[in-house]
């Protein structure tokens, strides 16, 4: 596994495996790395002959007063678990890297980024959209994975990949959870123990929603008020929302089209987000809507099969 820190030695690299016509697939990251990162790096190494991870904690995604300065990292650990995985090159840069002085242009985001994390934390699709957009152009990969844990981010990538034509195939993994639901993150670190176990209600709610929509629920306000109930354990509850899986538009009345639960609550001075698939019946759905969600739907048939 090779480790780059510079843009141009990547490039260096990655010259001789594009010389060679090899599918290069490409796993951004923020470091810290859990088995939600392994499972992506998983699916890239499965389905591309290369698999470049970037480590790149963005301070264009950070507000002012998030974590920036305290999000955990872990180098020594991350780059073994790359090794492990089986990825070709980690590339590492420092934030002068990707961000030299008299650096001024930005990606914008459009209606996507508006709602839910966007409406919370002003600017950071912005920061996402950019260095994502960054990382595209420097390592040129024909497919990149993200994780479904992070939906709206999922959203704002794809939108971005069309607008701008960047040509690279978005894969979404599903979420990959600890054995009592709570999604991995890397901000998970900052819970106590005490904290970690109120954390579990926010899945809790999410999966009695999801429960209740297999039964047949199709009643959205029905659906949020059954996720809410168990969602007692928070300190403050920032969204708790139905959107459109595809334009992340609210939905109200009946939910007939794919569609996200998606929460995002304050468990002491942690801020953690999570969400679930609510997916009619496929033989409900127009072609264009089991196209969104068959990459989640299969996958997520793989990943349950897989689980001990
Ligand atoms: P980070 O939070 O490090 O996440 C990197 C990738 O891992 C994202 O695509 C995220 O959705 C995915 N991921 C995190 N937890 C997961 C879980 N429990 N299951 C499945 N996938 C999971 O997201 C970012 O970094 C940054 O915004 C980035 C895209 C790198 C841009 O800076």
């Amino acid at each position: 596994m090779l480790t780059c820190r510079t843009i141009k030695s990547l490039t260096q690299c990655l010259k001789g495996y594009r010389a060679a016509g090899l599918r290069v697939g490409f796993v951004p990251t923020m470091g810290f790395l859990h088995e939600g990162h392994r499972a992506l790096i998983q699916e890239s190494v499965a389905h591309c002959d290369i698999t470049v991870v970037s480590i790149f904690v963005n301070p264009a995604q950070f507000g002012p007063t998030e974590d920036l300065d305290r999000y955990p990292r872990a180098l020594e650990r991350d780059h073994e678990l790359c090794r492990t995985a089986g990825v070709s090159l980690i590339f590492v840069p420092d934030a002068s890297e990707i961000y030299p002085p008299g650096f001024q242009i930005y990606v914008e985001p459009g209606p996507v980024a508006e709602p839910l994390c966007g409406a919370f934390r002003p600017g950071h699709f912005r920061g996402v959209a950019t260095v994502v957009t960054k990382l595209f152009h420097i390592v040129q990969p024909d497919v990149a994975f993200f994780g479904q844990k992070d939906f709206q981010q999922c959203a704002v990538i794809r939108q971005l990949v069309r607008d701008l034509n960047l040509g690279v195939e978005i894969v979404t993994v599903p979420t990959v959870r600890e054995p009592d639901g709570l999604a991995l993150s890397s901000r998970n670190s900052y819970l106590s123990s005490a904290d970690r176990e109120r954390a579990r209600c926010l899945s809790q709610g999410l999966f009695a929603a999801q429960a209740a929509f297999q039964e047949g629920e199709r009643d959205s306000q029905r659906l949020v008020e059954t996720a809410r109930a168990q969602i007692t354990e928070v300190d403050q509850l920032q969204y708790l929302e139905l959107r459109d899986a595809g334009t992340l538009a609210a939905i109200t009345g009946l939910v007939e089209r794919p569609a996200a639960l998606c929460v995002a609550a304050y468990v002491g001075t942690t801020r953690l987000i999570d969400n679930v698939l609510l997916t009619p019946p496929p033989t409900a759905l127009a072609d264009h809507e089991l196209e969104l969600v068959s990459h989640v739907i299969n996958r997520q048939a793989t990943a349950g099969a897989e689980e001990p």
